[in-house]
Parts: structure tokens; sequence; C-alpha cells
């Protein structure tokens, strides 16, 4: 099966690259290098042993999309390609809502005309905003606090809106908790551009001496002790979905919606203990009051993703911070030229 893969150079598309191959999938990456680089690709070849194919592209861009899917006999598409930065989404709503709703629209248009009607699209637990309970199941209302959540979820609604119109097609949404960790061989990891926003990065940058101390936004929630609590996936485990997925409910007509969480909830300083641990390095960090939008806690039920994906998150805590360790410190300052 060749799948093209938008985003596929990015931090969870080049780990889903990699996941793929080893499944038996061939993936044609298409990026536009907005938020990663070429030298990804030297990465996945040294890992995989193969060398997937690269188009340099937008997925607002038809023609091109169009070109690529016919050429390269794609038979599904997986989704990342995208802007995801919650503060900066704020400043640049037009920016975001044209590259990931625009960018979306573009991209079924383009495989409706050559006739792709597979698609798996990288959602994210902020669809449902600040939740009432947890955990999280796929039946909770969604709603957004900031222009990256609500395009992420007017994408969504257009999704569903075309799949119901457009019966023969397999939509799967699948909406990610929170990525952390990396590749375990230490080649691929995440490299955010500037000041991360994420707090493993930033923890990561702290402990390889890039950063003084980290920031902790908030001790007063009432969490079990006082810290955000969130669903933190290894990387590995969230590409291995996305292979169920494609295996599982690709080939199937429908609308298929998945929370790719664990289950469980770790708080940040919990986090900073558990990395501490895996590097054997002092994190320094200072409270800080809270950073405006965050919620207290959010946590999945991947329940549904086990029963009908046969999927679950099989890596531990420790694995996550053992390998994101292990990429920062053989790559203090990321991939070569970012
Ligand atoms: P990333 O920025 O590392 O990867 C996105 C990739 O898309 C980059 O390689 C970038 O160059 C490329 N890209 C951006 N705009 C493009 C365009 N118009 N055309 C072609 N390529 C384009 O991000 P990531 O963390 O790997 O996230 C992947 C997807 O998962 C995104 O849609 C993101 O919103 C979603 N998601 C991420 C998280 C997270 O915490 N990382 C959580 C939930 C959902
Ligand atoms: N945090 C800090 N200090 C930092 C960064 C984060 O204390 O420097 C705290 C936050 O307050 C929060 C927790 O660490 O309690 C996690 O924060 P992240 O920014 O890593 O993750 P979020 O849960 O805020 O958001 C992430 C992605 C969103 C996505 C969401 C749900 O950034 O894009 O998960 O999938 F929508």
């Amino acid at each position: 099966m060749n799948v093209l893969v938008t985003g596929g150079l990015g931090y969870i598309g080049s780990h889903t690259c990699i996941q793929m191959l080893e499944a038996g999938i061939k993936p044609v990456i298409f990026d536009n290098l907005y938020n990663s680089n070429e030298s990804v690709l030297g990465r996945i070849e040294m890992v995989t042993g193969a060398s997937p194919i690269f188009v340099k592209g937008d997925v607002r861009d038809k023609e091109k999309l169009i070109k690529v899917l016919k050429e390269q006999s794609i038979s599904a598409v997986v989704h990342f390609a995208g802007l995801k930065a919650v503060g900066e989404s704020v400043e640049k709503p037009l920016e975001y809502y044209d590259n990931n709703v625009n960018g979306t629209l573009v991209l079924v248009d383009a495989m409706r005309e050559v006739g792709v009607k597979s698609l798996v699209f990288s959602s994210s637990a902020t669809v449902y905003g600040d939740p009432a309970s947890v955990p999280i199941t796929e039946e909770f209302p969604t709603s957004a606090t900031n222009p990256y959540g609500r395009s992420k979820l007017m994408v969504e609604e257009c999704l569903t809106d075309f799949q119901k119109a457009n019966s023969e097609w397999s939509i799967t949404l699948l909406r990610y908790f929170n990525p952390v960790g990396a590749h375990p061989s230490g080649q691929l990891g995440e490299d955010p551009s500037g000041i991360p926003n994420n707090l493993m990065p930033f923890v990561s940058q702290v402990a390889v001496g890039r950063r003084e101390y980290l920031s902790v936004f908030g001790d007063d929630y009432p969490t079990k002790d006082g810290t955000g609590v969130r669903d933190y996936i290894h990387v590995m485990d969230l590409s291995d979905g996305h292979v169920c997925a494609l295996n599982k409910v690709g080939q199937t007509s429908g609308l298929h919606i998945y929370n790719l969480g664990t289950g469980n909830g770790y708080s940040v300083l919990e986090m900073v203990s558990a990395f501490e641990k895996a590097s054997g390095k002092k994190v320094p960090y200072k409270i800080a009051p809270r950073r405006p939008g965050d919620i207290a806690e959010c946590w999945a039920d991947p329940s549904k993703a086990q029963r009908e994906l046969n999927w679950k998150a099989e890596r531990t805590l420790q694995q996550m911070t053992t390998d994101t360790w292990y990429w920062q410190s053989n790559n203090p300052n990321g991939y070569p030229d970012h």
C-alpha cells in the first residue's frame, strides 16, 4: 500500500513513516519544510534501511497534490501537515485557518479528483475543550478555546459533513493526547524551533543546558499535586496507532473517531521527576502563574481504539523519558541545519 504522508518530515509524521516502513506500508512524504528539514529523510533511512520518496510541496497546492497522488498510485492519505502552536494561533488566526482548514479542504478536493477515498486526520484532545470529567471518551462534547483548537474542530466538522455526503469514503479522526518521547535509536525526536511551547521539549532543553530553568505554569490546580495533569503518550505508540488505523479501518467506509492516549495522567512535577531519573540530570524549576487557556487535567479513555483497532499504548513513562533524553543528549541542538 502506498500512503501519502503530509507533514511526514515533522515530529509525529517522521516516526509514523518509520513504523509504516516496518509494517510494509510505503510512505510518500509530502511536506513544505515549514517546520522540518530534509535531514530527517537520512535519519529515517538510517533507522529503517529504506529511503522514502519525498516531494517538497504545500497541501494548499492542489495541482501538485493531484500529480503525486496519481504518479505514486496512492491508496490512502495520512494528513499531519499543519501549524500547531496554540499561542501563535491567537496572534495569527488567519494563517492557522488557511493552513489547517483550507489546507485540508484542498487536500480532500485533490483526493476526490483522483479517486483516493481513504484519509486519516491528525486531530487533538484539544477538541474536548475543558472536559467536565476524566477520562474522556469519544462521545464527550467538543468545543474550542483558541484558533488552533477551532481549526482542528472545524476540520473535524468539515470532514464529518463530507463523509456523510460521500458514504463510500473512509475518514478517520485520531485525537492525540500529549505526544512525547523519541525514536529509541536516538536518531529522531522532537526539534522545536525557538522556545519550546510544550513541556517535555522544554524540560529536555533545561537538562541539556540550553535553558536555565523550567517555569511550572501553576501549582494551585485541583489535581494530585496542584500542577497540570496530562495523558503523555510515547510517539512510537502514537505512530503504531496510525498503522493500526490504516490496516483496520482505512479501507472500511465510514467516519471513524478514536482517542489515542494511554489512559494515565501524570502531573508536571511527576514528569520532571521521571525525567530527572532517566537523565541523571537536575531540572531546576520555578513555580510561575497559570498559563492562560490551560486546563487542570485531561486524560483519555482509550478503550475504543483497543476494542476496534486492536491498538493499545505499550510504552511506559520511563521509556518516554529515557528516549527523550537519548535523543536530546545525542542531538543537543536538534537536527543539523535547523
Ligand atoms: P510538526 O510541526 O513537527 O510537523 C508538521 C509538519 O507539517 C512539518 O514537517 C511542517 O513542515 C509540515 N507542514 C506545515 N504546513 C504545511 C503545509 N501547508 N504543507 C505541507 N507541509 C506542511 O508537528 P507534529 O507535532 O508532528 O504534529 C503533526 C500533526 O499532529 C499536526 O497536525 C498537529 O496539529 C497534530 N497534533 C500534534 C500534537 C503535538 O502535541 N505534537 C498534539 C495533537 C495533534
Ligand atoms: N507546562 C509547564 N511549563 C512549560 C510548558 C508546559 O508547566 O514550560 C505545563 C502546562 O501548563 C500543562 C502541561 O505542562 O499543564 C502540558 O503542557 P503542554 O504545552 O506540553 O501540552 P498541552 O496539554 O497544553 O497541549 C498539548 C498540545 C496541544 C494539544 C494538546 C492536546 O500543545 O496542541 O496537547 O492534545 F492540543
